[in-house]
């Protein structure tokens, strides 16, 4: 009765695959290599020792980084590996937050597009203290450690959350400097992003990685915020900056747009940032299993997986599986 299932399943999973990912297999991969030392460039190293080369995005496999619930049973067709990927939780605020996400109708906020996913999710979670006490505390040191990220406007907040991560063992923490579906004052918000970098610097001893987004102005904060960060990963982009029609969640303000939709612009900023500093930047919208190499020769350092999750849940582990063996990783 298993086997029947998990046939049905994987029959499924095999017609839902684009041709594009069928028919790659012979596409050579050479890692990247950095003029100055000649090392190979496909890994951030961050000051604590830990490192990684393939990240879950924030949002992507939860609060906790081993998935959502609907994912678990593809652990056991082996088609779904959390251990594979460095993962950042979905974003904490200080208080608990309702935002948009409604577990009883998650499509409420969160639609399907063609190669992609739209959201409105707008930063549902339960709260800081919950996620210590419920997550942050029973983590086992060392193991697969995870990267937390945090989202506030409010400098106490920032400090209280920076302050209270020291007491528990992480990779890193990720200042979501812009949630895409909150809109704010963006000039006002690039000095305050480089304000809470050396803030959290000063308070927290995990590394720094800033998220930033379309929305921007990655010329001032970039070089401002370098003295406190280790690396910097790209959000999801408002509808209006992708399509001229309406959004599917135009009731919720538009929502932001991932996956291969978003890539014009998120690779753009991926160039922009590479040429900007030589922090290293992880590379987003990964959809198809070349777009691993593509985003390497756009000078990324590690890849991250996000929305992708969502619509093909084995395709990282499979996608991660495939680079490793065919690049000798
Ligand atoms: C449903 C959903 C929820 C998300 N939640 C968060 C979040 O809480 N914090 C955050 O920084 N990014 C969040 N994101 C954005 C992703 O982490 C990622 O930056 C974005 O999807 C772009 O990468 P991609 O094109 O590879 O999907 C979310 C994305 C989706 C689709």
């Amino acid at each position: 009765m298993t086997v029947m299932i998990s046939s049905i399943f994987l029959g499924f999973l095999l017609l839902t695959l684009e041709p594009s990912f069928v028919t790659i297999a012979t596409i050579s991969v050479a890692p990247s290599i950095d003029p100055k030392t000649e090392e190979v460039m496909n890994v951030i190293r961050l000051s604590n020792g830990y490192e990684f080369e393939y990240v879950a995005a924030s949002g992507a496999l939860g609060f906790d980084g081993q998935g959502w619930p609907w994912e678990q049973p593809l652990r056991v067709l082996g088609l779904f590996d959390p251990s594979l990927f460095k993962p950042v939780t979905k974003s904490l605020t200080w208080k608990p937050r309702r935002g948009n996400l409604r577990w009883h109708d998650p499509f409420r906020a969160v639609r399907f597009i063609d190669g992609g996913v739209v959201n409105a999710v707008d930063l549902t979670n339960l709260g800081f203290d919950w996620w210590l006490e419920t997550v942050g505390r029973r983590l086992e040191s060392g193991r697969q450690s995870l990267i937390v990220s945090i989202y506030t406007e409010d400098e106490t907040e920032l400090r209280q959350m920076a302050e209270r991560l020291n007491d528990i063992d992480l990779a890193a923490v990720e200042l979501n400097a812009h949630c895409p579906n909150h809109h704010g004052d963006f000039h006002h918000n690039a000095w305050q992003v480089v304000w809470f970098c050396e803030l959290y610097r000063r308070l927290c001893r995990h590394p720094l990685i800033l998220k930033v987004s379309v929305l921007h102005n990655l010329n001032l904060i970039v070089p401002k915020a370098e003295p406190y960060i280790e690396a910097i990963d790209i959000n999801s982009v408002p509808w209006s900056y992708v399509f001229p029609h309406r959004s599917p969640l135009r009731r919720l303000g538009g929502g932001a747009v991932s996956g291969q939709p978003a890539q014009a612009v998120t690779w753009s900023i991926l160039r922009q940032l590479v040429n900007l500093t030589d922090i290293p930047v992880i590379g987003p919208s990964v959809w198809r299993y070349q777009d691993i190499q593509a985003l390497r020769g756009r000078g990324a350092q590690a890849i991250s997986f996000g929305s992708i999750f969502l619509r093909y849940p084995w395709r990282p582990t499979i996608f991660v599986r495939r680079d490793q063996r065919e690049n000798g990783r």
